[in-house]
């Protein structure tokens, strides 16, 4: 997993197998794999987890924005036995019916323009494929992200993730060419305006950094998570409007200069957001979608989305993967597709995201601890501030503990853990946002 959470981590009464196996477990696995809680989970079903004890957790990080369609959904686990006794791997060798249905099926779904693809095993993989497909392509060395991404774990990944300065230190030197402009987080405004009185002011970063530092000809890519995952859920730009906004104006000084736009849709893809992907929120397409999570279940699987007449310029064995791709793992994403699609989950995400954030605004009339609920579809993120408006990540840790003992499983995310996040499985029902909304008001009011 991508965070280590540690303050998230409630230490529980811990008295029957569930704790028996936790010694087990830190007795041989790497203390870097720490999990969020200290649960042994036994078995899943939809928006429900089941520890070793059949203790029984509401959980709403569908491990981590993965679960889309919820834990061990019929349709998935019966297309991947059908496929497990039909065929499970062939690597590079021969190619095979699951991949083509796949690649055509994301064809139809992603933004337009974009249909040719690369498959892989993990984001962190896929970004580093995007950005080598990005350098070769360009023939250009330099590379843009934003202050507060994550990306990955890969050294590539790695030094373009700013999330957090832990995930960097011990790892130097990174990677070269790689330059950071601020994030377009409007309630911590990076050049000091007032959402709603500004001019994108802080756009003008990129042509700063351009004039002082880097020449646009010789920047083959800009990353942006089109929402904010780790570094916070946040949704850039919001202050201002959508027309000509923030994202447009990106797309546009890409296109004047030759630079790829390459979104990395690896948390807000496969509707997480209410929609296919974050980029059709602003009717745009990137040159390069980077994808993984939500894709396939919690099959490992991953990959990059471009323009085939960009993608054909990728000459045979320039990269590759000896599982991307794989059988199993594609028959599991087509599963998955079919039934955002056939169970309409997009519009779901929606209402459920709505049902979710209508709640929070009345609870922020209460606790002044609230200091903005944000988000899109299913992918809502509530910042906590302390009376000085400061990032607030030790109430936070509190609220992560009361939500556990009362076994509903939410994360936090953000530069100070500060902010807590509702990520569902996109077929969540009223009755089950409603009983999580339940326990989350009782929790706020005992850590008040
Ligand atoms: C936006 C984003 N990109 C990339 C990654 C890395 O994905 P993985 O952990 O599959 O390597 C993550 C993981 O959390 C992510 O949230």
């Amino acid at each position: 997993m991508q965070t280590t959470n540690v303050n998230a981590t409630m230490v529980m009464q811990q008295d029957g197998k569930n704790a028996e196996m936790l010694d087990r477990y830190k007795a041989h696995i790497a203390p870097t794999n720490s999990r969020a809680f200290d649960i042994v989970a036994h078995r899943g079903h939809g928006s429900y987890l089941w520890d070793v004890d059949g203790e029984r957790y509401l959980d709403f990080t569908s491990g981590i924005a993965v679960n889309n369609v919820g834990h061990c959904h019929p349709a998935v686990v019966s297309a991947v036995k059908k496929q497990i006794e039909q065929l499970i791997h062939t690597s590079m060798v021969t190619c095979h019916m699951p991949i083509i249905e796949l690649a055509e099926k994301l064809a139809e779904i992603a933004p337009p323009g974009l249909d040719s693809v690369f498959l892989n095993n993990s984001g962190g993989e896929a970004i580093d494929a995007a950005l080598k497909f990005a350098r070769f392509t360009t023939k250009r060395p330099n590379i843009i992200s934003f202050t507060g991404a994550f990306h990955g774990r890969t050294l590539l990944a790695t030094a373009i993730t700013t999330a957090k300065s832990l995930y960097r230190e011990g790892y130097e030197p990174l990677p070269s060419g790689i330059y950071q402009v601020p994030y377009p987080y409007c309630h911590r405004c990076p050049v000091g305006k007032q959402p709603g009185g500004c001019q994108l002011e802080c756009f003008s970063a990129l042509e700063l950094l351009f004039k002082h530092q880097v020449k646009p000809h010789t920047v083959a890519a800009i990353i942006m998570e089109p929402v904010l995952g780790e570094g916070g859920y946040v949704v850039p730009a919001t202050g201002y409007p959508v027309e000509n906004g923030y994202m447009q104006r990106l797309r546009q000084l890409c296109d004047e200069h030759g630079i790829m736009l390459v979104f990395d849709e690896v948390q807000s893809g496969f509707g997480r957001t209410g929609q296919w992907f974050a980029a059709n929120h602003w009717d745009l397409s990137p040159d390069i979608m980077v994808m993984a999570k939500g894709i396939a279940s919690g099959f490992p699987m991953a990959g990059f989305m471009a323009r085939k007449e960009l993608m054909d310029k990728w000459s045979p064995g320039r990269h590759g993967s000896t599982y991307g791709g794989n059988p199993v793992a594609c028959a599991a994403a087509l599963a998955s597709i079919k039934l955002i699609e056939q169970e309409n989950l997009l519009e779901n995400a929606r209402k459920m995201g709505e049902r979710i954030t209508s709640r929070m605004h009345l609870l922020k009339e209460r606790y002044s601890s609230i200091g903005e609920i944000r988000g899109l579809g299913l992918m809502i993120g509530i910042e906590f501030v302390d009376e000085n408006g400061k990032p607030d990540g030790v109430r936070l840790s509190a609220l992560v503990d009361a939500c556990l003992e009362r076994k509903l499983l939410l994360l936090d995310c953000g530069s100070s853990d500060h902010v807590i996040r509702f990520l569902p499985p996109l077929n969540c029902s009223q009755n089950e946002v409603d009983e999580a909304l339940e326990i989350f008001e009782q929790a706020l009011a005992a850590v008040h």
